[in-house]
């Protein structure tokens, strides 16, 4: 059986035979037979829109690799930074690579002032921390104007550490100010995750020591959100650096497209959901009006997922440690019903919706004490070096502006009325 699809033009008989290579069709061969005849797929549900070496999904399989090296090896083995370098560079670095990769990290997670005193400064009180976190983003292309010099590779490399470096420290920066705290400079004798924790949390103790159990927890939650292919935030970011724009103000498009319930923003909606749901008696109602379409799963369903998230199941794992330390959420019980409820209801295993990686972070949040307004910040910084890793792999294939065409469905040419007229 050849390995081809046959697409026919019927109008006139014209026909091309195209290869299937790796699961996909090159588009090339439709528009050769139909110029002019847009592939309709809003949502993109059947259009890949780039070729990658960084993240393998399998959504049927329920499986997670990024390079290869399959995602529950890389929470239980690595650390957050050495998965950095692994999806930025393609490979798990040697021991040298490692030290000076974590060395270069930790000496640029520093801040200019003026970050501090005019930019964050200026924000109402009660900013979100998610549009602080954007802003920022964006506006530390202004501090750093030579990274719109991205044909250079050496340049890129600079504002890549940058970016990973100061994203903790702008995360952090931007709750102390939500809560009207003064700013934590980082401690560079403590690492990546633990100096994020203590930006956060230290008050007047001159060094901070964070949880060694909340602290590994924290670090391999962000090695399970630090890529997740061409996921909403991750096209953004492509999109937005196909024009050639610089990286901070491409990442900042990425964190804004981040925000949605829909995409990272869910994690803070699961506890609103069940907070709201509030106790086993009120599940079953909950469920009906899912059901009836009066309410969606929060933290259930997944574009490309059709098995339970690998992501999920890593994260129940590790929400049993962290509750050790932090005492139980009352909401957990809940939780685990809804999933045990759902999973053996038809409307939810006809439609494959199963708890994804956001159904039970929220929870683990909450205990660490994370205020819900910081959960997107956090899968921000996890997904950084994702955004990145794409960002960089785009330029390399030298891909064009992405542009896509439309089907218009206004009206036809009309000529103007004057207002007075109409
Ligand atoms: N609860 C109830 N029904 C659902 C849900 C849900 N969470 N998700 C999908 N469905 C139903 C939907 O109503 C539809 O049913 P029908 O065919 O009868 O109309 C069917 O399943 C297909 O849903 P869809 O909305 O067409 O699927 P999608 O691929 O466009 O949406 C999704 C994917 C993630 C946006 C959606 O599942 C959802 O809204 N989930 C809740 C939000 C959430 O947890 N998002 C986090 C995603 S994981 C983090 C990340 O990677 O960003």
């Amino acid at each position: 059986m050849p390995e081809t699809v046959t697409i026919t033009d019927n109008r006139t008989g014209r026909s091309v035979e195209a290869p299937i290579v790796n699961g996909g069709v090159d588009a090339k061969a439709w528009s050769d037979v139909l110029p002019g005849v847009w592939f309709l797929d809003p949502g993109y549900m059947t259009t890949a829109s780039a070729q990658s070496a960084i993240t393998e999904l399998d959504g049927e399989n329920g499986i997670l690799r990024y390079r290869g090296y399959p995602i529950e090896q890389l929470a239980e083995h690595s650390t957050y930074l050495e998965v950095c370098y692994l999806l930025l560079h393609g490979d798990l670095p040697t021991k040298d690579q490692l030290e000076t990769w974590v060395h270069d990290v930790t000496y640029h997670t520093f801040l200019h002032e003026n970050m501090r005193r005019r930019f964050m400064d200026g924000f109402h009180h009660d900013a979100h921390p998610m549009g602080m976190m954007v802003s920022a983003l964006a506006a530390l292309s202004t501090f750093y104007p030579e990274a719109k010099n991205i044909e250079d590779p050496q340049n890129r490399n600079i504002q890549i550490n940058r970016l990973i470096s100061k994203t903790p420290t702008i995360a952090a920066m931007a709750y102390r100010a939500s809560i009207g705290m003064p700013f934590v400079y980082p401690d560079n004798s403590l690492n990546y995750t633990e100096n994020f924790l203590s930006m956060m949390w230290r008050v007047a103790e001159p060094h901070y020591e964070p949880d060694p159990v909340l602290a590994k927890a924290l670090d391999v939650l962000l090695i399970l959100h630090a890529d997740h292919e061409q996921n909403c935030s991750t096209t953004a970011m492509r999109v937005i650096g196909s024009s050639h724009a610089d990286p901070f103000s491409a990442v900042a498009g990425a964190t804004a497209a981040l925000y949605g319930p829909r995409h990272g923003g869910a994690n803070e909606a699961v506890i609103h959901m069940l907070t709201e749901i509030g106790s086993y008696e009120n599940i079953p109602a909950f469920i009906e009006s899912v059901k009836g379409g009066s309410d969606r799963l929060m933290g259930f369903g997944h574009r490309v997922y059709k098995a339970y998230d690998p992501r999920a199941r890593i994260v129940k794992a590790h929400a049993d440690e962290v509750f050790k330390v932090t005492g139980k959420s009352p909401l957990l019980d809940i939780a685990l019903k809804l999933e045990e409820i759902a999973l053996s209801d038809d409307y939810f295993k006809s439609r494959n919706l199963y708890p994804n990686v956001d159904f039970y972070t929220g929870l683990i949040y909450q205990a660490m004490k994370f205020p819900m307004d910081m959960f997107t910040v956090l899968f921000a910084i996890g997904r950084m070096p994702g955004w990145l890793a794409h960002w960089q792999e785009s330029l390399e294939q030298n891909s064009k502006i992405s542009r896509p065409r439309q089907v218009y469905m206004g009206p036809s040419v009309r000529d103007y009325v004057a207002v007075g007229d109409r």
